[in-house]
């Protein structure tokens, strides 16, 4: 089947993602892989400037994924891991996460996604309180420009208006406060710290003992690359202390490197009670995501009374073929220095961008380890969001061989179109030199 083919009998047969058909009139048709580059069904070759979705952290094609999967397959293709009978590939991909997790991790839950890792541990946090024998702790607090996945109660905690619109009421028990947004923070204090307070006044409004767990991205992703001041998670942390409220760390992008180190928030020194992953666990080669637990959390299931058990599950939880590779995916990322080399990589590619200030569009550039974002405005001064540009960047970027990704800015709250930029961890430098000069051209394509 051609190309045309093709994509007549998806838009007659498939549903996207985010569908739309006008977004779809001209779909890409991305055919293969190797490293960093994508090419599509017409042969143009493009960088990858998003690792797929923000999850192919070692690159495309690497066969040693496809033997490990083929070879589990072959050996043991599924085995239900439910209490009662477990399999070796799980059994050692958690040893492996929780030895390169937090110094309190303890256990691994698995799941198949970001979506399903977030509402597992929202049932994690109300399970670990009624065995603490406080049942009324249920609700919990995220944050605007948060993205946390669709299902219902990660779309609830979800701070972007535009995944509500259709699909409401939202969950009554999932509050969003502000974000640690400095370059639009307009409280009177230091935006880490304000915006850790505004946690807490949430947490004091609804009642400390409403109040099971607070979600956060180390940086917010899909929500525009947004990077806290040094300040928050420290100060949220000593928050969620104080009030007996449990901190989830939503580490579905940072986990696994992409900051440069393999979770998050131990740059900051801070542990959390919960941390959800998914995405370059398996670099995207196969569906995989999980909770990792730390001792307290575990501590409370492990001295469950039987009438009390953990009644939570998944068929696939523990799947022996996704953790078979998600174990050469660790492999790779440790035996290639890829978390050191997000690091490196990342300054680079954030001192590169930086050069795109003097562009009248671009109002702010952010970004930590190979996680970056280049928000646009309208006006410098207003800072007033640029609207509806970012489609025409992302379509002039990919003619001159760059995919990446735009957040559609919104008027309420402010935020402008912003061009999201998470390359694969080994991508070359004379590639990661290559973006930023690409991006100039786009933006100046689009002006
Ligand atoms: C921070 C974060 N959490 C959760 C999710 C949802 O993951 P999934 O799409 O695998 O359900 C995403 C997806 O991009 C994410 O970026």
């Amino acid at each position: 089947m051609d190309s045309v083919d093709l994509i007549a009998t998806d838009q007659r047969y498939l549903v996207h993602p985010l569908h739309h058909p006008d977004d779809h009139r001209q779909p890409l048709v991305i055919t293969e892989g190797s490293g960093c580059m994508l090419r599509d069904a017409q042969g143009r070759a493009f960088i990858d400037g998003l690792s797929g979705l923000w999850n192919v952290a070692i690159g495309h094609g690497r066969g040693e994924l496809a033997d490990a999967a083929s070879r589990q397959m072959r050996k043991l293709a599924f085995a239900s891991a439910y209490a009662g009978g477990t399999n070796e590939p799980a059994v050692r991909l958690a040893e492996r996460i929780v030895k390169l997790g937090y110094a309190n991790s303890a256990a691994v839950y698995f799941t198949t996604a970001g979506a399903e890792s977030n509402d597992s541990a929202f049932k994690f946090a109300r399970y670990f309180w009624k065995i603490k024998g406080k049942p009324s702790k249920v609700k919990i607090v995220s944050r605007v420009h948060g993205y946390h996945g669709v299902s219902l109660a990660p779309m609830s905690a979800t701070g972007m208006a535009a995944y509500h619109k259709m699909f409401g009421p939202l969950d009554p028990s999932f509050l969003r406060v502000a974000a640690p947004y400095p370059y639009r923070w307009g409280g009177n204090q230091e935006p880490g710290i304000g915006a850790a307070e505004a946690v807490e006044q949430a947490i004091l409004a609804e009642g400390a003992d409403t109040v099971a767990a607070v979600i956060a991205e180390p940086v917010m992703g899909a929500g525009g690359v947004i990077v806290p001041p040094a300040t928050y998670f420290p100060k949220l942390r000593e928050i969620c202390d104080r009030h007996d409220v449990l901190l989830i760390a939503d580490e579905v992008i940072t986990g696994f490197g992409r900051t440069g180190s393999w979770f998050a928030l131990g740059r900051w020194k801070v542990e959390p009670d919960l941390v959800s992953f998914a995405k370059a666990v398996t670099s995207g080669y196969l569906p995989l995501g999980g909770v990792l637990v730390s001792k307290r959390v575990h501590g409370a299931l492990e001295s469950a009374p039987a009438d009390q058990k953990f009644m939570h599950a998944a068929t696939y939880s523990g799947h022996p073929v996704c953790c078979a590779v998600g174990l050469a995916n660790l492999d790779i990322i440790e035996g290639e220095g890829l978390v050191e080399r997000a690091g490196t990589m990342g300054a680079r590619l954030l001192e590169g961008l930086e050069g795109l200030r003097d562009l009248p569009l671009v109002g702010d550039v952010r970004g930590l380890g190979l996680m970056c974002g280049v928000e646009l405005v309208a006006d410098r001064a207003t800072k007033a969001p640029a609207l509806g540009v970012g489609g025409k960047i992302a379509r002039a970027a990919l003619a001159h061989g760059l995919l990446l990704r735009i957040r559609a800015g919104g008027a309420d709250p402010a935020i402008g179109d912003t061009i999201c930029l998470a390359p694969p961890l080994m991508t070359p430098v004379e590639v990661i030199d290559r973006i930023p000069e690409i991006l100039r051209t786009a933006i100046q394509a689009a002006s």
